[in-house]
């Protein structure tokens, strides 16, 4: 059975482009993923299929009121049983590589797409599973954000990407960053490609890479070598 992503949005137009991109569009057309985007309107019990409202005690901007969703997650979950359901918030667990591991995992998940001014809170109370922010920063909407997850997922399963040797020497893989890359030609304008990748050599070729890959993330990111804080959720 692929992996099944449903995602509840507001905005689904936004989300066509990355169901339609080609690694995620062929690992659909090769049944390894299902994603599947509804369009929360369509879940409304209101007249112009409304979908927000006014927030309780105050101003501010609108907030996705609590039928459509319920609606919504209601309808996918008598079709089938869920692992997750996530919801995308800047207030919610800082997404890692961890995470998308743990995710591709599963069977069949929902992500809900949060909404600039948020979502009833009963929302997240009662239905959603899982809270993620993909970084300190904020976005108008969780479309991005899911598509970031959904493609973090998807390029982890067994046959996405035809080479999973790639993806075992991925940054963060091991907390570890990737070491540098090169390709033809070995030599432009004077910049040089390091002899020892050019020597053959495969067994010090790997241990070049490792020793790159340390170094690299004590220089750049040297929390990730602190496992406990890259694990942190
Ligand atoms: N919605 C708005 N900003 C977000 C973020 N940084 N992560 C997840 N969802 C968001």
């Amino acid at each position: 059975m692929p992996l099944r992503i449903d995602i509840i949005t507001a905005l689904p137009e936004l989300l066509h482009s990355f169901i339609n991109y080609s690694i995620v569009k062929k690992a659909q057309e090769k049944k390894i993923v299902e994603i599947n985007v509804l369009n929360l309107r369509d879940f409304s019990p209101l007249k112009h299929r409304k979908i927000d409202d006014y927030p309780y005690g105050g101003k501010g901007g609108m907030v996705f009121r609590i039928e459509p969703v319920y609606n919504a997650i209601t309808y996918l979950k008598s079709q089938r049983n869920y692992d997750e359901i996530i919801y995308t918030t800047p207030d919610g667990v800082l997404y890692n590589q961890k995470m998308a591991i743990e995710l591709s995992l599963k069977q069949n998940l929902i992500i809900l797409c949060g909404h600039y001014k948020g979502v009833d809170f009963r929302i997240r109370e009662h239905l959603i599973t899982r809270e993620i922010s993909i970084g300190d920063y904020v976005l108008t909407g969780g479309e991005l954000p899911a598509a970031v997850i959904a493609d973090s997922i998807v390029r982890l399963l067994p046959g996405a990407t035809g080479d999973e040797t790639s993806i075992l020497n991925d940054s963060f893989q091991d907390n570890l960053l990737s070491p540098p890359v090169y390709t033809r030609p070995a030599e432009f304008m004077g910049w040089k490609v390091p002899d020892i990748l050019l020597s053959g050599n495969q067994k010090e070729i790997e241990e070049w890479k490792l020793q790159q890959a340390i170094e690299r993330t004590k220089k750049l990111r040297p929390n990730l070598l602190n496992t406990s804080d890259y694990e942190k959720e």
